[in-house]
């Protein structure tokens, strides 16, 4: 290759994982000491936080350490049609299974050394029956489900293993029915993994997603808040911190450099969210390339600021709405005239012709579909930073900008 800046340092987009991750030494660290703990102490953990903050990518770094740590992984992204007992069972069980399939063609069985562990343990009686027998209600599924984390468990620990982690990211998609007749998926989960838990087996759940996971949690009936320790992913740090060094270290060895003035607008205007300082650095990277400049200034800003901002509202907020119906379009819509933040219910009562019970039926809907999250009765927030900024945008331009593109 010739001199000159190569590819793009920067690196915005979901689960992307940027050059730098800056700022979640503290998260590893408190992870790694989590795994050591096990199983005397339940290896649980719950990572909430708006999109675009970080989570995802941080669930990979967990990963790396887990298998660091000498436990074996696996890690899924779920997706709303697994909301159900019978989805997410067959999802965890294939999980399981190809871990499973992992560990016997890698690991050489040390299956002397994992006989002893087990009967140290008192555990080489224990049967599936006994574990699902703590199952509340245990359909099929669910003794299925506590039989097959058992095997990989197990297989895990006979094949040098420190134990098996399941990592689940976007898992606020899992949540149970209120009505005792419904679906319990969460419940199910939890329950199998408190059940090998509780008789001191080395498995460990990670759930990660939005904000609501926690209340989803908090509701199912077989959680208790002792199970999982919960860590809250929030934005960067400012200017210095790890705002800064995410924004600015990816540009180290490339040739291309940040003026101090620029530095200083650019993290005012990203307010530490990690996605933001990926999609201004790459914009700016682009910019400075066409104008064949070695520095990013605050010129180069003012020229691309608009452009950036319709290329957040296009790939960040845009798609969000889109799957919405139009009743539901309407309340978000109506929302971004109400103060901010909390959104309250009462705001959008007094801004709408809807009935009251209309209202409150759209805003669950919106919860249900990861758009705002309850923080108590009537109150709410976005699940996407500076949300009610875009919707303010988005109700100035004339047509949907969200219009374009996928
Ligand atoms: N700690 C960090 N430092 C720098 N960039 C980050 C950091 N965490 C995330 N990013 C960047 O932010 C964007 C969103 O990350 P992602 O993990 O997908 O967020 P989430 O899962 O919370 O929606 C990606 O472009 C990623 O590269
Ligand atoms: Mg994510």
């Amino acid at each position: 290759m010739t001199a000159g800046p190569g590819k793009n340092p920067y690196r915005p987009g979901a689960a992307t994982a940027p050059l730098h991750l800056a700022g979640r030494e503290p998260q590893m660290a408190r992870f790694k000491k989590i795994l050591a703990g096990a199983p005397e102490i339940p290896a649980n953990l719950r990572l909430t936080g708006l999109r675009g903050v970080g989570k995802s990518v941080l669930l990979k770094e967990l990963e790396e350490i887990a298998k660091v740590e000498d436990w074996t992984v696996v890690r899924k992204q779920l997706e709303p049609r697994h909301n159900t007992e019978e989805e997410l069972g067959s999802l965890v069980t294939a999980l399981a299974q190809a871990t499973q399939r992992r560990m016997s063609r890698t690991q050489a069985l040390k299956a002397k050394v994992a006989d002893a562990w087990l009967a140290s343990r008192g555990l080489v009686n224990i049967t599936v029956d006994d574990v699902t027998f703590s199952l509340a209600g245990s359909t099929k599924v669910e003794s299925e489900l506590a039989e097959v984390l058992f095997e990989t468990v197990e297989l895990a620990v006979k094949s040098g293993h420190n134990g098996f982690v399941l990592m689940l990211d976007e898992a606020q998609v899992i949540r149970d029915d209120k009505d005792r007749d419904g679906e319990h998926p969460l419940s199910m989960l939890v329950a199998a993994i408190n059940a090998l838990q509780e008789v001191g087996l080395p498995v460990a759940l990670v759930m990660c997603g939005l904000p609501t996971l926690r209340a989803n949690l908090q509701k199912a009936r077989t959680y208790s808040e002792r199970m999982f320790k919960g860590e809250h992913i929030g934005e960067l740090e400012g200017n210095p911190g790890a705002a800064r060094d995410a924004f600015a270290k990816p540009l180290a060895g490339t040739g291309i450099g940040a003026d101090e003035a620029l530095i200083t607008r650019v993290l005012d205007e990203v307010e530490g969210y990690p996605f933001f300082i990926q999609l201004w650095g790459a914009e700016l990277w682009e910019a400075a390339l066409e104008t064949g400049l070695a520095t990013f200034t605050t010129t180069l800003l003012d020229a691309i600021e608009e452009q950036i901002y319709s290329r957040l509202d296009e790939e960040f907020y845009a798609g969000r709405i889109e799957t919405l119906t139009p009743s539901e379009q309407d309340v978000l819509m109506l929302s971004a005239d109400c103060p901010y933040p909390p959104l309250k219910t009462a705001d959008i009562r007094d801004r709408s012709a809807k009935s009251d019970g209309n209202i409150n039926v759209l805003m669950g809907r919106l919860t249900d579909q990861g758009v705002l999250y309850r923080i108590q009765k009537g109150q709410y927030a976005y699940t996407a930073p500076k949300f009610a900024e875009y919707l303010q945008r988005r109700a100035r331009s004339s047509g949907p900008v969200a219009g374009r593109g996928s």
